[in-house]
């Protein structure tokens, strides 16, 4: 089989004007989901797919599909990422998966290779938990794994309710099953992403096979103890809310970097956000807000650890005497990726002599969702210097360029195969 070849100069374009949206200080890049500049990214990438000749469908939630019709009708090979950040992120977490999944398909559209079944280059809304603290909104609401009532801790920082922000593109709870995608219309989901970690460069390996992700298990914890006056309580007196949030974000980084020395099952935790009210420098703390992300690929370990760290948090408050509420935000099975996915991916690589590297993901994606209702792989490219979620991450363009061309041929395998 003839196999298309991408078009170098034109995925670095793409991907570079991409970046130039949500473009701040020191190259970072913010495109918050359902931001201005995050729905300005997404209409480009309709431009760029209606430009191509694709097939475009937009669901009212914002996922965007470009269909290249198959010889024959049926389920379809889907390929794809997000385009929304974190805040202060970098240029490629997310749109190497779109831009890339684009230009692999325009490549096959004009290259003219038969293509035995519908290919569809995909962009999900809203992968990232940095605004709402929910992650892969769209490819979860694509695989329907999610009812409204996952949305009722989904607030964000200015007090914007998630399932608010639904409501006024018209999805509610009556029919948010209408964006689930039929499974039987798909065949298969690839992603291609950039590793955000240090394995494959470490390793100097050029592909990530990945076998499966460490879904998050995350919760908020909210502290409520008393503001008062800095100058006249005695110290032995407070209700101090963040010295208790302080002693259970110190209890995690330590119960995490316990269990990684001593049990099968690496764990990680983070508190990435605490927001203290009322936030003054002459007032005590009366509330500390903390989000907790307890991350692992197995499923027992992450449970064990977020379960010592929730029974931390309230001993933590009955010894300090403030009161603790916790909201749990999503709790997610590690997901493992598709056998045949995997050994199409691995076939590849051996093939075309490409050093890769078979390992789990540490980061979440919207291929978890996936997942759930098709048989799903995903494709890791390099970071320099294993950095992500910060304005340094970079991947060399011939890199991105090789995982874009593998991305083609593994699209026409799929596409072909009995998966
Ligand atoms: C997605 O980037 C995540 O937080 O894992
Ligand atoms: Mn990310
Ligand atoms: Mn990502």
């Amino acid at each position: 089989m003839e196999i298309p070849e991408i078009n170098k100069d034109r995925l670095l374009r793409d991907l570079n004007a991409v970046s130039r949206i949500g473009l701040g200080e020191g190259g970072s890049v913010t495109r918050l989901v359902f931001s201005v500049h995050e729905l300005r990214s997404r209409q480009l990438l309709v431009h760029l797919m209606n430009q191509a000749g694709l097939d475009v469908r937009v669901d009212a939630a914002g996922n965007i599909f470009g269909r290249l019709a198959g010889a024959r009708e049926g389920p379809a090979v889907l390929a794809g990422s997000h385009l929304d950040s974190v805040v202060q992120g970098g240029r490629y977490d997310g749109p190497v998966g779109v831009i890339g999944a684009l230009e692999a398909v325009r490549a096959i559209k004009e290259s003219g290779v038969p293509v035995p079944a519908p290919l569809e280059s995909v962009c999900f809304v809203g992968e990232e938990s940095s605004r709402f603290g929910f992650s892969t909104l769209g490819s979860s609401l694509v695989a329907g794994d999610v009812t409204m009532d996952d949305f009722a801790n989904a607030v964000d920082a200015g007090g914007n309710r998630l399932e608010d922000v639904l409501s006024s593109l018209g999805i509610y709870r009556e029919n948010l099953d209408s964006l689930k995608r039929d499974p039987e219309t798909v065949k298969a989901y690839l992603e291609l992403h950039i590793e955000q970690g240090p394995v494959l460069e470490s390793k100097k390996k050029k592909i990530g096979v990945v076998t499966a992700i460490a879904a998050p298990s995350r919760f908020r914890v909210v502290f409520r103890g008393q503001a008062d006056h800095s100058g006249t309580t005695p110290m032995e007196m407070r209700k101090d809310a963040l010295v208790a949030a302080g002693h259970l974000i110190t209890y995690i980084d330590e119960v995490c970097r316990e269990h990684a020395a001593t049990e099968k099952g690496r764990v990680v935790g983070t508190v990435g956000a605490v927001k203290v009210e009322p936030g003054v420098i002459n007032a005590i703390p009366g509330r500390a807000e903390m989000q907790v992300d307890v991350r692992s690929i197995t499923s027992g370990s992450k449970r064990k650890v977020a379960g010592l760290i929730k029974k931390r948090a309230r001993r933590i408050a009955r010894e300090r005497g403030v009161k603790v509420d916790l909201m749990t935000i999503r709790d997610e099975e590690p997901v493992a990726m598709h056998p045949g996915v995997i050994a199409l991916i691995h076939a590849l690589c051996e093939e075309r002599g490409v050093p890769f590297e078979v390992m789990p993901s540490g980061a979440g994606h919207d291929a978890m969702q996936m997942a759930k209702i098709t048989p799903t792989g995903m494709i890791f490219i390099p970071s320099v210097n294993g950095v992500s979620h910060n304005p340094t991450e970079w991947t060399d363009p011939e890199d991105i360029c090789l995982g874009t061309q593998l991305l083609v041929e593994a699209l026409l395998r799929a596409a072909h195969a009995e998966i």
